[in-house]
């Protein structure tokens, strides 16, 4: 499966390009998120608008002057898992092959560190020319993966060596390439968003969290090739293959997470501490003036998930308002494995916006400030720490058996 998975679909000008729509099909079935970069001559075969509708996004077809972008090219380098050219025509792989980057498609692979595919498509003669020979063999020497072309029907009528491979056969190749992601095996728990404790059918006690640190988490733990299970207070959309729970309060919150048992829990949801002991059945009315709530204790349901036997990896989050010496001690009492604590009322830090400036505290005290990000970029960073210690985690269970010197028992 490809589910979550960023292929940048690069096309070039060649017959073959209709059948570069039928590969964007494919991707999006099997889960994929496309966006397509398009060269002039791609456009005289195919229009821009096939690939919108089929991957629902905008085609990128320029450097300058793109909507809402002010730099595509880096933007989709970065986004991407892989970038696919299919069909890659002689003109292109030549570029490709001497890192010329003035087009829209060849600026995109340049400021990219993602794998690349390329599928060429050609006459026979341009393909076995002395010239291509040599820009593919470059690119396979820089690590480009080729899918070979095949033998059959040509533009114009021709026949012979240079058709481009079959849609089917390239997303083979791209599964192949982007492997299995490092989170493979591993279920993880995200909670997300601020949770809404009634006061009586139409009020209640809330917090500003808008779940967008939490829900970014989820998306990247998916593209990491995790199951995912997402409980959350949020009304923000999140991809088809995440296992999504919506709760509003604290105790659906706690019953959801309890229906769990994750390799790794992260803990970002903001659950309202106190909640209405009695809500009213009724709506309260003003003329009764103004009445006064008692409050009672929500469940901790990040002290449930660390009393937990298995333990899952625990990552908690605090929200302070000015120092985070509490975070300090959060991190050391709470028997998190990482806390995440940003202070809220720092400007591009709070609730919801989609950047977020994190601090990650470890139990022992030490701790690391990160700079201003975007939220799925602080949620790219802690995931590689997440894998950093589930991968020591690992060490220290194996280790015992795998030491001969401290031989397991024996079963
Ligand atoms: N949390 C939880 N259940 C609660 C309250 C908080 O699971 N009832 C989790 C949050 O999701 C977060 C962590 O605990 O990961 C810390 O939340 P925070 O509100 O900062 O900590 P509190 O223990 O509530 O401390 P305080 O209210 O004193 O700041």
């Amino acid at each position: 499966m490809l589910t979550g998975r960023r292929v940048v679909l690069g096309v070039s000008g060649g017959v073959a390009a209709y059948k570069a729509a039928y590969l964007a099909r494919r991707l999006t079935e099997r889960g994929a998120e496309v966006r397509v970069v398009t060269t002039a001559s791609a456009r005289a075969f195919v229009g821009d608008q096939t690939f919108a509708a089929i991957t629902g996004h905008r085609v990128v077809d320029r450097l300058f002057g793109v909507e809402g972008s002010v730099s595509p090219h880096t933007e989709l380098g970065r986004w991407a898992d892989v970038v696919v050219i299919a069909p890659a025509t002689a003109a292109t792989i030549a570029r490709l092959a001497h890192g010329l980057s003035e087009d829209a498609l060849t600026a995109t692979v340049l400021a990219s560190r993602a794998p690349l595919v390329v599928a060429p498509a050609m006459h026979t003669e341009m393909w076995e020319h002395p010239a291509t020979r040599r820009n593919v063999r470059r690119l396979e020497e820089d690590g480009v993966r080729v899918v070979a072309p095949g033998e059959g029907p040509l533009a114009g009528g021709d026949v012979g060596v240079g058709r481009m491979a079959e849609p089917e056969e390239i997303v083979e190749v791209i599964c192949e390439v982007l492997g299995e992601g490092p989170l493979q095996g591993v279920s993880v728990l995200v909670t997300a968003g601020g949770t809404r404790e009634p006061i009586d059918p139409v009020r209640f006690l809330g917090n500003r969290s808008s779940g967008k640190m939490g829900h970014a988490i989820a998306e990247e733990a998916l593209r990491r090739g995790a199951r995912v299970v997402l409980v959350t207070a949020a009304d923000l959309a999140s991809s088809p293959g995440i296992e999504r729970i919506q709760v509003e309060t604290a105790a659906e919150m706690e019953q959801a997470v309890a229906s769990v048992q994750p390799d790794v829990a992260i803990l970002a949801a903001a659950v309202a501490d106190f909640r209405p002991k009695a809500p009213a059945a009724d709506k309260i009315s003003r003329t009764s003036g103004p009445p006064s709530i008692e409050l009672e204790a929500t469940p901790d349901i990040l002290a449930g998930v660390v009393g937990r036997t298995p333990r899952p990896l625990v990552v908690g989050f605090a929200a302070e308002t000015g120092s985070l010496d509490r975070a300090v001690r959060k991190a050391q009492e709470k028997g998190v494995d990482l806390l995440v604590a940003n202070d809220v009322t720092e400007p591009g830090a709070g609730f919801a916006v989609d950047t977020n400036r994190v601090t990650i505290i470890w139990p022992d005290g030490r701790s690391e400030p990160w700079p201003l990000m975007p939220k799925s970029a602080v949620a790219a960073r802690l995931l590689d720490l997440v894998e950093g210690l589930l991968g020591a985690r690992t060490e220290t269970v194996s280790s015992p058996s795998d030491d001969p010197a401290h031989p397991g028992d024996g079963r």
